[in-house]
Formats: C-alpha cells, sequence, structure tokens
C-alpha cells in the first residue's frame, strides 16, 4: 500500500482521487486551499485537509495538480524531503523549474481526466521516475516515458485530447440528430462507436490506413463519407490544433519560467 498525496482537487487532482480510490489499495490524503474542492472527493480518501503541507507530510508520491500559475511557490510550501516524490500535472512547468523549488525527486506528467474510469493515458518525465510510480500511475490507465522535450507535444495530444474527442462526438451526435435520431441515442450511438473503434486500435498493430479500408467496403456507405473527409482539410485542421495547444504549452513553460 502506497502513501499518496493529491495537492489540488480540481478537475485533474479530483479525477486522479476517485480512479487511484477504487482500488483501495493506497492511502490518500486531500488537500486544497478551498475547501469546496475537497468535499466531493472527501468520503474517497483518508484525509481531507485545507493545510497542502499536512497532506503532503507522509506521503511517497505526492500529486501537484495544481495551475502552472501557483504550482512553483505551492510545492514550495509543501516542505517535500528527498524521500518523496513530487508529480506534478502543471503543464509547461519544467522538471528544472520544480526541483529548483523541492527537496524532493521530481516526475512531470501529462495526465487526462479519464483517471477517473482508470483510462488515463499518461506521458511522464523526470529524474524521479521508478518502477512503482509507473505501476501507481498504470493502476489508472497507461504511461509513456517520453524525453521532457516532448511534452508539450504530450501536453497537446493526450492533455487537451478529450476535449479535441468530445468535440469530435459532439460533431456526430448532432450530425446523427439532424438524420431523426433523439439526442439519448445519439449520444450512446457515437460515444460507443468511439470507444469500440479505440480497443480495435489498442487490440492490433494493423496500420490505421488498413482499419479504415476495413470498413471502407466498395460500393459501400462509409467510402462515401470518407471521400468527403479526404476532400476537406479536415486533417489539416485537426494537426493546427494540436500545434496550438502545443504552442500554448512551450508559452505557458516560458510563463513560468520568467516568475
Ligand atoms: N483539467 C484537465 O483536463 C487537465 C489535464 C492535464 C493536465 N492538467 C493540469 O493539471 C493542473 C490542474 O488543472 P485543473 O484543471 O485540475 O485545475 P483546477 O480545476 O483549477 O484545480 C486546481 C485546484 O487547486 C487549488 N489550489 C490553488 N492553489 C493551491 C495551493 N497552493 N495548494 C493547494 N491547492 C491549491 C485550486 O483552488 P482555487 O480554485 O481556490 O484556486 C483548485 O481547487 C494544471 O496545471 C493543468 O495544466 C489538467
Amino acid at each position: 500500500m502506497a502513501n499518496v498525496s493529491v495537492i489540488g482537487c480540481g478537475h485533474m487532482g479530483s479525477a486522479l482521487i476517485r480512479g487511484l480510490s477504487r482500488s483501495d489499495s493506497h492511502r490518500i490524503a486531500a488537500g486544497d486551499v478551498d475547501p469546496d474542492a475537497l468535499e466531493p472527493i472527501a468520503g474517497l480518501v483518508a484525509e481531507t485537509t485545507t493545510d497542502p503541507a499536512a497532506a503532503a507530510a507522509n506521503a511517497e508520491f505526492v500529486f501537484a495538480a495544481l495551475t502552472p500559475e501557483v504550482v512553483l511557490p505551492a510545492v514550495a510550501d509543501l516542505g517535500l524531503g528527498a524521500d518523496q516524490t513530487l508529480v506534478s500535472t502543471a503543464a509547461g512547468v519544467s522538471t528544472d523549474q520544480l526541483a529548483a523549488v523541492t527537496d524532493a525527486r521530481v516526475v512531470r506528467i501529462m495526465p487526462n481526466l479519464a483517471a477517473e474510469w482508470g483510462e488515463m493515458a499518461t506521458a511522464v518525465t523526470g529524474p524521479g521516475v521508478s518502477p512503482e510510480l509507473l505501476a501507481l500511475l498504470e493502476e489508472v490507465g497507461v504511461a509513456v516515458e517520453l524525453e521532457e522535450s516532448l511534452m508539450d507535444t504530450a501536453t497537446a495530444l493526450n492533455g487537451s485530447g478529450p476535449a479535441f474527442v468530445f468535440y469530435f462526438i459532439r460533431a456526430l451526435q448532432e450530425a446523427a440528430m439532424e438524420c431523426g435520431l433523439d439526442r439519448r441515442e445519439a449520444r450512446l450511438l457515437a460515444t460507443q462507436t468511439f470507444k469500440g473503434a479505440a480497443e480495435m486500435v489498442l487490440h492490433t498493430d494493423e496500420e490505421l490506413d488498413s482499419l479504415i479500408d476495413s470498413v471502407c467496403t466498395p460500393g459501400g456507405t462509409t467510402i462515401e463519407g470518407m471521400r468527403i473527409f479526404e476532400d476537406s482539410a479536415l486533417e489539416t485542421t485537426v494537426g493546427e490544433a494540436v500545434e496550438a495547444a502545443r504552442e500554448r504549452s512551450a508559452e505557458l513553460a516560458e510563463e513560468a519560467g520568467d516568475e
């Protein structure tokens, strides 16, 4: 059983708590300066406190799920020791910047909100990465260790990515509603289609082009829809969205470095 602390229990911190608490195999202490953020997760953890340093005091792994503007002073105030591992989720804040304000081993991750359901995609980097930490992250999804220089790209891909996928599901849902389905039917069918397609990709090494071909029966329906995508700027637009998010992550890194 690991002693885990989550500092900052907003969207990301509470998703990590919900995911990690499902197994009952860790002692989780939650700290947030806002008591309202602690209330929804109080029943899932051993301890909640508005004193973040107290929540972090006995933890082997301290997740700092804090916004980039506050993470450095907030981590400094935790007073962590060299036997602890700090795991920061803050977009654009480097391991060097974190190491400058703490004695703890430092790890930077780019997680996403699917932690809540054990389906998080996480990019991990930093000198404090250990097999124990990777095992902890894999309890709530998949962890991929990357060079730190690629973390801005991971921020765009798997950090921001859920919003991009929600956008696409909404577009499919709206299109189906235009053609007669009610909202509930359209939402469920569109969403399960995403989930099923993702499962297929996860369970095969087959190229994506080949998977597309397997649905595109010649003379059938899919090929007509795919022609519209291929004649559009959709692929370029997706690339531009990822690049815009990646650039913003790099800007946040510069802003954090200026402070
Ligand atoms: N949301 C996502 O999908 C996502 C995905 C990947 C990575 N991230 C990263 O995760 C970090 C957190 O994002 P978020 O969306 O969870 O933000 P959020 O919802 O604003 O949560 C942050 C929480 O931390 C609290 N807080 C502020 N200062 C604190 C301090 N000194 N000590 C303890 N708690 C403090 C905030 O309270 P107040 O509201 O009172 O300030 C808030 O409850 C960001 O760096 C973001 O880049 C988020």
